[in-house]
């Protein structure tokens, strides 16, 4: 039986907010659960996160940022996910390959052909069987994330994705939204535009639904 639950949606639509919810409900219903997050989770992928997230990293090259990704990934996975996944754990992860198809494929407009080929190279064909998608305006996501980043130590400038243009996040959750119609039975639809309470509460439906079909 395979949990691995990917967290998926546009910047500030709660992801993070949720993942940590949901894993205090989850292990306080004695599920075992690891929470993880791309690109960094793990000491190799923080490194390169640093180089993608770098604030005056503004010239790199959409090639650069997919290559950059995927090899987060590929350590990724095989340090974390599977080794988790093939304990028994239900493994919670806070964007996965579905972020690469919307932001580097449609978001850059690079191949999705290539992207596809390379990810499943580096993913080794492993496949989220629940994807949770934070569904929310853009315009909407943004303001949260830029409330957020004006809190922290350094709040000089958001990171290269937040700074892109209304249409480059209108083109990353359009595809999220084709990525959910291609394959609705991985999918489940989360409407992030209320509250913390009202969405960890569609979370936590979603996710013990999945479970319960899953026993
Ligand atoms: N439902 C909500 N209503 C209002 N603010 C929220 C809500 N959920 C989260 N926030 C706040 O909005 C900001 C962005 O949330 P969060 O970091 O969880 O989003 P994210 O999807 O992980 O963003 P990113 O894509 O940038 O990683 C945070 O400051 C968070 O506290
Ligand atoms: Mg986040």
């Amino acid at each position: 039986m395979n949990r691995f639950i990917t967290f998926e949606g546009v910047e500030g639509s709660g992801k993070s907010t949720q993942i940590q919810l949901l894993g205090d409900y989850l292990t306080g219903e004695k599920i075992p659960v690891v929470l993880t997050q791309e690109p960094s989770g793990t000491p190799i992928g923080r490194k390169i996160g640093d180089i993608l997230f770098h604030r005056g990293h503004f010239a790199m090259c959409p090639e650069t940022e997919l290559l950059l990704f995927l090899a987060a990934r590929a350590q990724h996975v095989r340090e974390v996910v599977l080794p988790a996944l093939q304990s028994g754990k239900t493994v919670l992860c806070d964007r996965y390959s579905d972020a690469t198809f919307a932001y580097q494929a449609a978001g850059r407009g690079l191949d999705p052909a290539f992207v596809a080929a390379a990810n499943d190279y580096c993913a080794m064909q492993v496949r989220p069987s629940l994807t949770l998608l934070f569904d929310l305006p853009v315009e909407t996501g943004l303001e949260r994330a830029g409330r957020r980043d004006a809190r922290l130590t350094n709040p000089a400038a958001a990171d290269r994705f937040e700074r892109e243009k209304l249409d480059f996040h209108n083109r990353v959750r359009q595809a999220y939204l084709n990525l959910y119609t291609a394959e609705p039975e991985r999918f489940r639809l989360i409407d992030a535009s209320g509250s913390v309470e009202e969405i960890a509460d569609q979370v936590r439906g979603q996710v013990m639904d999945f479970i319960h079909k899953q026993r």
